[in-house]
């Protein structure tokens, strides 16, 4: 090579994701680390992706998505979030989240545009800010004195808004502290954003999985908000199928035009039989969702249980299937190392929170998925419980 490659990512490495995952499977521990449930899709959703695989729907999808899922993706919009969205123009189905959030990003962000995260924030979205040429400012979730109740810093957001800043990338229901926004919260962030041309991307990929009675609150359903947003999801962690790698971008037209433009050069359509399959199953049960809080809040409170007899201090996630404990009073020993070491010699891996923060955040604390059948947790936790 006459010329030396020049890494358009120098700071990234391996996802922490893969490293721990990949850990858990050398050493033969539980992995709780990796966000993936381990119970099967429903029945009656794979047989209609096999239906489909086997009946003709194997060449490529529309760009935007076939309008029977578009369909279903505009019902369930207005039911649960009060927003009535045209299925052809503001709808757009991608290739998972990540996808979503990529296309999202290239999309809108320019060269020198300031792009706002919040700590910890789901890896994908600094490298795809990098790419545009943008640039990532961090601010941090507020940490209650209790140590345990997270949630938006409006006054630290507002004063790290610049004339520059282009893009306000959220997560709510948040991975990984399972926080979440309240209807006051949306108002504040629209009182914020209100005379800046900041345009918002909210990951809601948990936006299924909240917990005691609580509602997510989509930036689709604020009249304000809404106007500025690219909302994307996913169908991964709705029907534990998160290796389909199905999920969607809903925003108004003028933002979907801008990123469909992209998304239709980043994999133009998505897998065909996958959209069809779950347009028959959304069909016949188009409340499926309502399901899933009552069956991961059992899943939470049988860990969290099992977990009382544990050194670790923590508070039950309000919403995702994931949940953060401290370990402080067990070891002051980094995350990190931690978490490797707990996975060779205890058995049982978990993500450390660090690697979701460049901002000084988080201490001691580790995250452990309960998307798990009750006898892994309950192993996981008989190991945790000995430390
Ligand atoms: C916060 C968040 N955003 C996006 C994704 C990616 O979703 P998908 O698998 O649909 O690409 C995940 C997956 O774990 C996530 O936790």
């Amino acid at each position: 090579m006459s010329r030396t490659l020049i890494s358009k990512l120098p700071d990234v490495g391996t996802t922490i994701f893969t490293v721990m995952s990949q850990l858990a499977n050398d050493t033969g521990a539980i992995n709780l680390a990796q966000g993936f449930p381990s119970f099967e899709p429903p029945t009656a959703l794979t047989d209609r992706i096999s239906y489909h695989l086997n009946h003709g729907a194997n060449q490529y999808a529309p760009m935007a998505g076939i309008p029977a899922l578009r369909a279903a993706i505009a019902e369930k919009t207005l039911r649960l979030q009060g927003r009535a969205v045209d299925m052809d123009s503001e709808i757009t189905v991608c290739t998972g989240a990540t996808e979503g959030l990529f296309s999202a990003i290239q999309a809108v962000v320019h060269r020198g545009d300031e792009v706002i995260i919040i700590d910890p924030a789901y890896d994908s979205y600094e490298p795809a800010i990098t790419l545009a040429g943008g640039i990532t400012r961090h601010v941090p979730l507020l940490i209650a004195d209790n140590g345990h109740d997270f949630g938006m810093d409006w006054q630290r957001l507002s004063d790290t808004i610049s004339d520059k800043t282009r893009l306000i990338v959220t997560n709510f229901p948040h991975n990984p502290t399972g926080a979440i926004l309240t209807a006051d919260d949306l108002d504040q962030l629209a009182e914020i954003v209100r005379d800046t041309n900041c345009l918002l991307l909210s990951d809601e990929v948990y936006e299924h999985i909240v917990f005691d009675g609580e509602q997510h609150r989509s930036f689709s359903s604020h009249e304000e908000l809404w106007e500025r947003s690219l909302v994307v999801a996913s169908f991964g962690k709705t029907f534990n199928a998160t290796g389909w790698k199905l999920g969607y971008c809903v925003a108004p037209a003028a933002l979907s035009v801008e990123f469909r433009k992209v998304h239709q050069f980043t994999t133009f359509s998505v897998s065909t039989p996958m959209q069809h399959g779950v347009a028959d199953f959304l069909a016949s049960d188009p409340d499926f969702y309502a399901k899933l809080p009552a069956f991961y809040q059992q899943k939470r409170d049988h860990f969290c249980s099992l977990l009382e007899e544990s050194g670790f201090r923590f508070k039950p996630a309000r919403s995702t299937f994931f949940q953060i404990v401290d370990y402080g009073d067990v070891s002051q020993e980094n995350d990190f190392a931690l978490a490797k070491r707990w996975t060779r010699e205890i058995g049982v891996a978990s993500i450390p929170l660090s690697v979701f923060s460049s901002t000084p955040f988080t201490g001691t604390r580790l995250r452990f998925c309960f998307a798990k059948a009750d006898a892994t947790l309950e192993d996981a936790a008989r190991r945790l419980c000995r430390l």
